[in-house]
């Protein structure tokens, strides 16, 4: 597949820019792993890692075999936030965990930390807490603090990056490019 100029049916024209690359990639997330660990010294109180589908699912598969302790992993899924519904207060977490988290050291591991609505308006936080975790932590491989509407605390964080779109490594543009082993930028084409 090239991925230097592609022009995907139905979307924009448009091409991806290598941004970060997979060793870098690689490097940053046995970091992390490590730095996990040591946040979470005492092998006898359980650490629960638990990924925001789709997105997530590839750093968490990678970051899971990166730190040097027990865990258990699992998924939730969370509905995207529409201007629509962002007011409504509900909580719209479409696919729960499936076991209780009580006791549990939770850390929530997401792709990317963009507006940091999706965390707020999911009450997955607040929810989890509300269910007697002994802690509930952020893990995010990538940030963007410039465009950050709501304050959300990160105990760790891969890279912060400028206000660009990107994709790969989990991450996509209407569902594309997932499964790139790289971080890219989406760049629009003049027509
Ligand atoms: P937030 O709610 O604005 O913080 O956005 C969080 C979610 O939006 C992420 O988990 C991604 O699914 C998606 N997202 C935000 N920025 C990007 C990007 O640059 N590329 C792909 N997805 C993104
Ligand atoms: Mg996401």
């Amino acid at each position: 597949m090239d991925e230097s100029t592609v022009s995907r049916m139905h979307l924009p024209a448009h091409r991806i820019l290598p941004f970060i690359e997979s060793k870098d990639i690689k490097q940053r997330v046995s970091e992390i792993g490590r730095e996990i660990a040591v946040a979470y010294p005492h092998q006898d109180e359980p650490l629960l890692m638990v990924g925001i589908l789709k997105g997530a699912a590839v750093f968490l598969a990678d970051l899971v075999r990166a730190v040097p302790r027990q865990v258990e992993y699992d998924f939730v899924a969370v509905s995207s936030y529409g201007s629509s519904t962002m007011s409504s207060g509900e909580v719209r977490i479409l696919k729960d965990l499936d076991a209780s988290v009580a006791g549990k050291h939770v850390l929530v591991v997401e792709d990317i930390l963009d507006t940091g609505l999706t965390l707020r308006f999911s009450y997955l936080l607040e929810n989890l807490k509300s269910r007697n975790a002994r802690s509930v932590g952020v893990c995010v491989l990538l940030d963007k603090p410039a465009r950050r509407k709501v304050a959300i605390e990160v105990q760790h964080c891969g890279f912060a990056i400028p206000d660009y779109f990107v994709v790969g490594y989990g991450m996509d543009y209407a569902e594309q490019y997932r499964n790139l082993d790289y971080i890219g930028i989406v760049e629009f084409l003049e027509r």
